[in-house]
């Protein structure tokens, strides 16, 4: 699986075990960042992982800021990407079981020292149910149209 990473200067510690574990797993992963030691503004790296999740370039994302609010409400903001922050396995299961979540929003802030294998292994390979739940996944692309029209 092709994944985009990005967090600003509260993730960074969490980022750089997320993609220690992911390429230990044989993952591929494109890390944007940040790479500056000072603070960073977190939309300027959402777009980022983001833009590649929308395009296609991407299969999933993971952000991370300080508390994973800002990343998701900006990754949002591109077609075809839904982010949401997760805070343990349990969301990020029902993450994907219920709304093929492809944006993983993480909190650098909660998650920093917390084991973090089990969230990411869950979110990774726990499958969307389809079903119900893919009718209204369908309702949140028509809005993305409808509202791209207006
Ligand atoms: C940066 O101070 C902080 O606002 C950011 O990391 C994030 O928590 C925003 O949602």
């Amino acid at each position: 699986m092709r994944i985009a990473i990005g967090s600003d200067h509260r993730g960074t510690k969490l980022r750089a075990r997320i993609v220690e574990l992911l390429r230990r797993w044989g993952q591929e992963v494109i890390d944007v960042g940040t790479q500056e030691s000072g603070p960073i503004d977190y939309p300027d790296v959402a777009q980022q992982v983001a833009r590649r999740v929308s395009a296609g370039d991407a299969d999933r994302g993971i952000l991370i800021c300080g508390t994973g609010l800002g990343m998701a409400i900006v990754a949002n903001k591109y077609p075809g990407v839904r982010a949401a922050p997760c805070h343990d396995e349990l969301t990020a299961e029902l993450s994907r079981r219920h709304n093929d979540l492809n944006v993983l929003c993480l909190s650098g802030d909660m998650l920093k020292d917390s084991p973090i294998d089990g969230l990411i292994k869950v979110w990774l390979s726990t499958p969307f149910e389809g079903g119900r739940h893919a009718r209204r996944v369908r309702k949140i692309a028509e809005l993305e149209r409808h509202n791209g029209r207006m």
